[in-house]
């Protein structure tokens, strides 16, 4: 039987590049900076099983994040981790991406050679693989401090010049524990006084004021959503904000207790604007295709649900209205060719 979750067209607006990476990707890196007889990055046992396909643990599943990292420090190797991010996701039926990467100044890159090198990547992409439109959110990693917040907006005003079809938005990401949103506030001010889009991560733990305050702010859209509740949770409502819901990635950061605890079904169920994502689905071992199959199989969505689920979606992206306009015909196409009404 057709694979309806494979076929549908889909929507991904919550993704990490270097959390975006198989386990076919790491490996091809790996030889790629290490040479093929030693493509580990120190060639340990936490490697090999996390490229061999083995189960993990949630705490070899963020190793990947530091392997991701090692390896992806090189323009070379970046720029072949950000295409192959791009192909993985077109492979899945994904034909709209905003993927969200850190800056990052290493050994061998300024962090403007490294958010150019991943623009590039993209701008390249739009036209080698032209059944996925892709766009850039950069990250501000809060665990880093105010002085990198900074320097991030800084270089995504900069670059927005030569890349406005591409940088629609920013993210705030990173480990939330022992910083406050509040201090963060001004710097992103500044990017969105250059209309750029808000796509932050809120509410992944509990911290009423912290969400009041990004509410405020005005984020455009929220990352995850887990702990909203209350007050807040109505303002989210009535403000008809977004939520970007990962699944896999709640269950196995244990953020949600399970699957069918998940706050999407509240959500869903009471109409809140929501779309679902994979977050990273080289870490959690997924795909959008998976994460739909899960959402139908456990909150009983059917396949027009679904199908409307990806189509609601387009209006949360930062595409322009022609970009939405093309979105809008692929699901129009694809109702016809599946004689969906
Ligand atoms: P990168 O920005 O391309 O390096 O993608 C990986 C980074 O995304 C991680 O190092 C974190 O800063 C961030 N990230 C990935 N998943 C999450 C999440 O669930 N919560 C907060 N930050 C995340
Ligand atoms: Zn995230």
């Amino acid at each position: 039987m057709m694979d309806f979750f494979q076929n549908v067209p889909k929507i991904e607006l919550h993704a990490h590049l270097n959390g975006s990476l198989s386990n076919r990707t790491l490996l091809e890196l790996g030889a790629m900076k290490y040479g093929k007889d030693n493509p580990g990055p120190s060639n340990d046992e936490c490697f090999y099983r996390i490229t061999n396909g083995q189960n993990l643990t949630l705490k070899e599943c963020f190793q990947k994040f530091k392997y991701a990292h090692d390896l992806t420090d090189q323009p070379e190797t970046l720029r072949y981790a950000t295409r192959a991010v791009i192909q993985d996701f077109a492979a899945d039926n994904v034909v709209y991406l905003e993927l969200r990467t850190t800056p990052k100044k290493t050994v061998h890159m300024s962090k403007k050679q490294y958010l150019t090198t991943v623009l590039e990547t993209i701008r390249t992409a739009q036209n080698e693989i032209p059944s996925i439109t892709v766009k850039l959110l950069p990250s501000i990693d809060r665990s880093k401090g105010l002085q990198e917040a900074e320097e991030n907006v800084s270089l995504v005003i900069e670059l927005c010049q030569e890349y406005p079809d591409i940088i629609k938005g920013m993210d705030l990401s990173g480990a939330p524990f022992g910083t406050r949103f509040s201090d963060f506030g001004n710097i992103l001010k500044k990017a969105q006084a250059h209309r750029l889009k808000m796509a932050l991560h809120c509410g992944e733990f509990e911290d009423d004021d912290e969400i009041q305050a990004m509410l405020e702010f005005g984020t455009d859209r929220i990352g995850h959503g887990t702990f909203i509740k209350g007050v807040n949770l109505q303002n989210a409502k009535k403000r008809g904000i977004p939520f970007e819901c990962c699944l896999t990635s709640n269950v196995k950061c244990s953020t949600a207790s399970s699957y069918e605890e998940h706050h999407f079904k509240k959500l869903w169920e009471e109409g809140f604007a929501v779309c679902i994502c994979t977050d990273d689905f080289g870490v959690f071992d997924t795909s959008l295709t998976q994460e739909l199959r899960t959402c139908s199989e456990i909150f009983g969505l059917t396949t027009q649900d679904i199908l409307r689920l990806q189509e609601n979606t387009i209006r949360y992206t930062y595409a322009n209205d022609e970009e939405k306009h093309k979105l809008t015909e692929i699901f129009n196409n694809f109702r016809k060719t599946m004689k969906i009404d």
